[in-house]
């Protein structure tokens, strides 16, 4: 898209970046977004980019890379920007730096509901993986 520009994160947009993920319902009740943002700052920032368009944040990918797999998380485009290959552009430049830095594989968590994120993903080539998602929670974060 024209005139978007993919930069790494700075404190200088934190709150839109919260803001952002409100509108796009990525923030969850049992998530803090300050205390997400600033352990992804700690452990890789380099790793968290945001799309603007002149100074209006219009999208936000964050990644994790442990040394054999790669995971996305915080994917989401403001509603009036989407369906204008935002996400396409975010999800291409975070592929293209896993490649420089060796990855061999990208993973990722959709929630079964979430059709158009898994459309959206299919077609970039991602596929379902029979598998079973466990986690468990060591802090909490919950207000
Ligand atoms: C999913 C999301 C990031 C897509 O962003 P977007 O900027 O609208 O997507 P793009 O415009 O880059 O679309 C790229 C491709 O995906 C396709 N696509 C986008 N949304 C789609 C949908 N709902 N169903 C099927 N395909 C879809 C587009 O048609 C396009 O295909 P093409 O390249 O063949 O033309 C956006 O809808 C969003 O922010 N959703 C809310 C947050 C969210 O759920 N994030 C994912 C959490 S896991």
């Amino acid at each position: 898209m024209e005139h978007l520009r993919i930069e790494p994160y700075t404190k200088y947009a934190q709150q839109q970046v919260i803001d952002l993920w409100a509108t796009c319902d990525l923030s969850k009740p049992w998530n803090d977004p300050i205390l997400d943002i600033q352990r992804k700052l700690i452990h890789s920032p380099d790793l968290f980019y945001l799309a603007w368009i002149k100074d209006i944040l219009v999208g936000s990918f964050m990644a994790g890379y442990d040394g054999h797999r790669r995971w996305i998380y915080y994917l989401g485009v403001a509603p009036q920007f989407q369906g204008k290959g935002i996400a396409k552009q975010l999800v291409e430049h975070g592929e293209n730096h896993l490649i420089k830095i060796g990855c061999p594989k990208i993973n990722l968590m959709v929630r079964k509901t979430n059709t158009p994120a898994i459309g959206f993903y299919k077609t970039k080539g991602y596929k379902d993986d029979p598998v079973v998602v466990l986690s468990k929670r060591l802090v909490t974060d919950a207000h």
